[in-house]
């Protein structure tokens, strides 16, 4: 035993430094300040990583938790690679230490417990996240949004959230990052974008919604649109269906051109016959859709009058009829007024009788 530490000592004797220590499994570069630890079985963040490093990737690996006991003592380092690791929980400050960092790249991941801070550096100074395919699944955007909202982001330039699945993001999900400048949210699942989606993000330059699944965009999806006054879009590959409801959509189009990097390539998916139709060719539906909104009222208008001659008809009709009949209804007017004449008579008699008050007393008596 104690030979062992006569040993341990004299190793730090002969390299009074830690520099030239390298943690097992890891390639290490002083010159470069550059240490790697490529798909080398890890299961957690190797200790012993040199002072020095400024680049440090430890990809490829089987870690599954990290926190913050991983990165003790790494100062300098302004760029962490931990993609491609299994790494399904990340803790509250976990990064807090890397006083410097500036890019995390946590990409090809299956993160499912993200803690409220996972994301706080000290420094403020982290400008690049990296989470693509990063999360679980769908439901893991919920713990994504509290982190993004309490990490203190509010220097982060760039985001990439692309081939995660994501059917929905929450709203004012992004209203936390102030600075963002590139929000990259292609290859998802993405149905429809509402209101508050994108609140917040009034300096962005690039918005990536590709490949996703949207059909159109309604109203509300167009207004966030347009609260981002900077940004260049890209919205090809999506399955826009061009029935009366892109209207809106075609329209903002035509009039956005420029905002929309790859507008040449947004085609038609459904209906089938206007299938690789380019939406703005298809803007021409706009009038279709006009057109057969007026060619309804006019079919309106035209029954309205078609009941009025119908209507008109049929009155002179019975007028004609009535006219025909002109002596007989004479005579059964005659009928009636004699009718109505005899009744109205007795009536009155009735009432003379009953009103005379001794002739009321004879009638009381002579029933009696
Ligand atoms: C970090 O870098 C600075 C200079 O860039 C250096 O003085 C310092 O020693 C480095 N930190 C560590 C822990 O090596
Ligand atoms: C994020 O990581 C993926 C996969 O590693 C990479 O393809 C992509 O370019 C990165 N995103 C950014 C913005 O650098
Ligand atoms: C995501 O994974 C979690 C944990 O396995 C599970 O509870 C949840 O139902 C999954 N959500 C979806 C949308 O599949
Ligand atoms: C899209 O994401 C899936 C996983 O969600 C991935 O397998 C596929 O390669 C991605 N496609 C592109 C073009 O990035
Ligand atoms: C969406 O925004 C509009 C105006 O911007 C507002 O009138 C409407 O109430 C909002 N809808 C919801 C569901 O928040
Ligand atoms: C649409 O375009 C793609 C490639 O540009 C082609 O493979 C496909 O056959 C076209 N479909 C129709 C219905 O024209
Ligand atoms: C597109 O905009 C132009 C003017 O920029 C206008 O003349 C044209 O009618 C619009 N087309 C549609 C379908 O709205």
């Amino acid at each position: 035993m104690p030979d062992l530490r006569i040993l341990f000592f004299a190793l730090f004797c002969v390299h009074p430094t830690r520099s030239s220590l390298c943690p097992l499994g890891c390639e290490c570069s002083e010159a470069a300040q550059t240490v790697k630890c490529v798909s080398k079985d890890l299961r957690s963040i190797p200790s012993g990583i040199p002072g020095y490093t400024r680049n440090l990737f430890i990809t490829g690996n089987q870690i599954r938790r990290i926190g913050p006991q991983a990165f003790k003592g790494l100062d300098n380092v302004t760029t962490l690679s931990l993609s491609n690791n299994r790494i399904c929980e990340v803790e509250s400050h976990t990064f807090s230490t890397l006083r410097s960092l500036r890019s995390l790249d946590l990409s090809s991941n299956q993160l499912a417990v993200i803690h409220p801070e996972a994301f706080t550096v000290q420094s403020r100074m982290l400008r690049e996240l990296n989470l693509s395919r990063a999360l679980y699944n769908h439901s893991s955007i919920t713990d994504l949004a509290t982190s993004l909202r309490w990490s203190s982001l509010e220097g982060l330039l760039g985001l990439d959230l692309s081939s995660n699945g994501l059917v929905y993001l929450p709203p004012r999900i992004f209203s936390h990052l102030s600075s963002l400048r590139r929000l990259q949210l292609a290859n998802n699942s993405i149905v429809s974008i509402y209101n508050e989606t994108f609140s917040g993000l009034e300096y962005l330059e690039e918005l990536d919604l590709s490949l996703n699944a949207l059909k159109t965009f309604r109203e509300e999806g167009l207004l966030e649109l347009e609260h981002l006054p900077r940004a260049k879009l890209n919205l090809g590959q999506n399955p826009y269906t061009c029935t009366c409801g892109i209207e809106p959509f075609a329209a903002w189009l035509n009039v956005s051109q420029g905002k929309v990097v790859d507008v040449e390539r947004l085609i038609c998916m459904f209906p089938v016959d206007l299938r690789n139709t380019s939406l703005l060719t298809a803007a021409r539906l706009i009038l279709g859709c006009h057109r057969a909104g007026e060619g309804d009222n006019l079919a309106l208008q035209t029954s309205y009058v078609f009941l009025g001659i119908v209507l008109g008809f049929v009155g002179l009709m019975f007028l004609f009829v009535l006219y025909l009949n002109r002596k007989g209804i004479k005579k059964r007017i005659y009928d009636l007024r004699d009718t109505c004449r005899e009744v109205w008579e007795g009536y009155h008699y009735r009432y003379e009788i009953d009103s005379d008050p001794r002739l009321a007393q004879v009638s009381t008596t002579a029933d009696v």
